[in-house]
């Protein structure tokens, strides 16, 4: 049966003007997925998880449990053409399924709240990059750079709004169009830098090392944790879980390809990360930093590679201009997700929607930004805000946002709906792709999610 579907230049309900070609979805959903996750928590959680073998892990969950997971979310998006509480309710009315929704929102919203920290540090190293003069390959005299930003509690903060404001008059300003030529242009250019640092990180005296860590397994530092954070990294770097997906499946044209679209992402998104290591970890060993050092890695290991480059001041400004944009595409999505709720449910205009999330996330922020320094003793189950906010957004609500998404295609929505998306009604000939994608999300996706999930908290051994 056709189904007649609003073209999305037609729909009415907050649909963004952006995805207007099928590049254009494929540009901008990339947008979503590439972003900090790639070039900052992947090397970060990469070198604390012992290296090659937590990478295997997480291109298995990628692959294995965020590829379908996606395409599920495209699918539901599509069908559902609303906000993701909207979506939820219209794809299963007068049930409880609308939380699926519900954990959405409040992931995007401490997602962005500690995000933008991160990205706000990004912004901090572009001006470093002038003010710094000669850059230096000493891991002591990194570290202290690095330190001295993050235990300054008002650079913290200025950087955080500085971020949340120029998200705020990108959208407000209506440039949210140039999104798509902005990241048309500056994705390729950040793929043409990460290949000159990587081929300058390699052939430094010692990056050997580096190599060997990214590519031989050493399984006896893997445990049952190291698995759950390979999964929640890969939903974190997938944007999947979240209902941020389904948000912009929801703006998707009627003949986009899912099942090609996604697979694109995830390999691309895939691609993206290990150029990352690449142009980190050889340089980590060739200079002596630690593996270890989590969220300063980027910031301490990049400037010493730029340093032993000529020209490393300037190409040390586009590294990190281009880092920032790609961070710009993931916020949007994020606020996406909210705006989008907002503007559908308390019929609030766009610009006002924007305003009130970004308020809201100014605030929740302050104490994640302040994290290295006024609230570093503020603990929530152990962790300062800021890693509280990442611990729970990735490894718990990303995780059952998942498992909750894979049992409902499976169990509750079923094959034929699937189908009907997967296969564009029936225009697409691609059955055995959409029935194998459909079988991983009955059987496969939840049980072993559910699985890394009980294990990862110690209820199973
Ligand atoms: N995927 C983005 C990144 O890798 C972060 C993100 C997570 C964006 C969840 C949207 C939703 O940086």
């Amino acid at each position: 049966m056709m189904k007649k579907q609003d073209d999305v230049s037609k729909t009415k309900t907050s649909v963004n003007p952006i995805f207007t070609t099928k590049l254009g979805v494929l540009l901008v959903t990339l947008g979503s997925a590439v972003g900090l996750g790639n070039i900052w928590k992947f090397p970060a959680l990469t070198g604390m998880n012992g290296g090659a073998a937590f990478v295997l892990i997480y291109l298995l969950c990628a692959v294995v449990l965020g590829l379908p997971v996606m395409l599920a979310e495209h699918a539901m998006g599509r069908e559902g053409r609303k906000d993701v509480i909207g979506t939820m309710q219209k794809l299963a009315p007068k049930s409880l399924w609308w939380v699926i929704g519900a954990i959405g929102i409040l992931a995007a919203f401490l997602i962005m709240s500690f995000y933008s920290e991160v990205a706000g540090w990004v912004v901090a190293y572009i001006g470093k990059a002038v003010t710094l003069g000669r850059l230096s390959t000493d891991p002591a005299t990194n570290s202290q750079i690095f330190t001295d930003l993050v235990t300054d509690p008002a650079q913290s903060l200025i950087w955080q709004w500085v971020v949340l404001l120029a998200t705020g008059l990108i959208i407000a300003l209506g440039v949210v169009k140039g999104i798509e030529a902005t990241i048309k242009r500056s994705l390729p250019l950040l793929f043409v830098l990460l290949v000159i640092v990587i081929v300058r990180s390699v052939t430094l005296p010692g990056a050997a090392a580096g190599l060997e860590f990214l590519f031989k397994p050493d399984w006896s530092k893997v445990t049952f944790t190291t698995v759950l954070t390979a999964l929640g990294l890969a939903f974190f770097k997938l944007s999947v879980g979240m209902g941020c997906m389904m948000t912009y499946g929801a703006y998707f044209r009627k003949d986009q390809d899912i099942p090609v679209t996604a697979t694109r992402i995830v390999l691309l998104d895939l691609l993206i990360s290990m150029m990352a290591g690449l142009a980190i970890f050889p340089a980590v060993f060739a200079f002596g930093f630690e593996p270890t050092a989590g969220a300063s890695l980027l910031f301490i290991t990049i400037p010493a590679v730029f340093a032993s480059m000529p020209f490393g001041n300037f190409f040390m400004i586009i590294f990190f201009f281009l880092t920032a944009l790609a961070a710009m595409g993931a916020i949007l999505s994020l606020l996406e997700v909210i705006t989008s709720y907002l503007e559908n449910n308390f019929k609030l205009k766009r610009a006002t929607a924007t305003a009130v999330t970004i308020g809201g996330i100014a605030l929740f922020g302050v104490p994640a930004a302040l994290s290295n320094s006024s609230t570093a003793s503020w603990l929530v189950f152990g962790k300062t805000f800021f890693d509280f906010y990442d611990f729970v957004t990735s490894n718990i609500l990303l995780t059952v946002g998942g498992l909750l998404i894979s049992i409902f295609v499976g169990w509750v929505w079923k094959y034929p709906k699937l189908n009907a998306q997967l296969s564009n009604q029936g225009e697409l000939q691609n059955e055995k792709v959409n029935k194998f994608f459909f079988f991983m999300l009955k059987f496969v996706t939840p049980v072993l999610i559910f699985l890394i999930l009980l294990s990862g908290f110690g209820l199973v051994k």
